[in-house]
């Protein structure tokens, strides 16, 4: 194991991913070290946004990485590793799962893990990767302004054993990571295609220019998203310059 292979908990703290970084600073922190929190007071989404999670009930972690055969400016493939992780883990228990580009994870049209990943980049190399992932597991209520929350136990009807989650969790991105060292890149690319929420059914977007029907046929290298339009041309969007109506 890489990934699991060293874990530090705290019951209560601001955000992994800060703590993480806190700790790769200090020095001597080895890759595939977990950082795992009960609650966290200023838990970070993407965006700038904040990540709600009830004391107690959810998986809120941070993976230490060096992912040093990626080179930075193909980065996007650590999110794709990630998110089939998560996806990998969540299809174990049920199933409509699927990644809402770039990198929430959906169970049919509603959100159940969210993924912040920080990468320090030192020219064209990655210095070192904090993997955030929130994972609803037994939360059933949240605040009203969260768009379409779910949760596992939401969906199961049943409490799910945190601890259970955590390793089952953290195998299925260590097998994916792998897959990452060992060059399986195609099959990771065509995984993570196959999973993709609305992945080639027509459907409504919205950009800068307003609502448009299209469909999602690929996703780039770096990450952007491809869709098409009825007449058969192909636009390409960047991270929020696109929403799925
Ligand atoms: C999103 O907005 O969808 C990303 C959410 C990421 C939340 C996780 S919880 C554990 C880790 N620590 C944080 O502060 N954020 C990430």
């Amino acid at each position: 194991m890489i990934i699991g292979s060293k874990k530090i908990y705290y019951e209560k703290l601001s955000s992994t991913n800060t703590m993480a970084a806190t700790l790769i600073r200090k020095g001597n922190i080895q890759e595939g070290t977990v950082v795992h929190a009960g609650y966290q007071f200023s838990g970070k989404g993407q965006a700038g946004n904040r990540w709600e999670s009830e004391d107690g009930k959810n998986l809120l972690i941070s993976i230490i990485l060096y992912p040093t055969i990626v080179k930075a400016d193909q980065q996007f493939i650590i999110s794709k590793v990630i998110s089939l992780g998560l996806v990998d883990f969540l299809r174990q228990v049920t199933g409509n799962i699927f990644i809402k580009w770039p990198n929430d994870i959906y169970v049919k049209s509603d959100k159940i893990a969210g993924i912040l990943i920080e990468n320090t980049v030192i020219r064209n190399d990655i210095e070192h990767t904090i993997a955030g992932i929130g994972v609803n597991i037994n939360q059933t209520r949240f605040s009203a302004d969260i768009p379409n929350p779910t949760s596992l136990k939401i969906i199961t009807g049943e409490e799910h054993d945190l601890e259970n989650c955590f390793s089952s969790l953290t195998k299925a991105i260590d097998t994916r990571y792998k897959q990452l060292l060992y060059e399986r890149k195609n099959q990771i690319d065509k995984d993570y295609i196959s999973s993709l929420y609305r992945f080639n059914l027509w459907s409504e977007f919205n950009d800068n220019k307003g609502i448009f029907e299209g469909k999602i046929v690929s996703v780039t290298d770096s990450g952007r998203l491809q869709i098409e339009d009825r007449r058969g041309r192909i636009y390409e969007f960047g991270f929020r310059e696109v929403d799925f109506l």
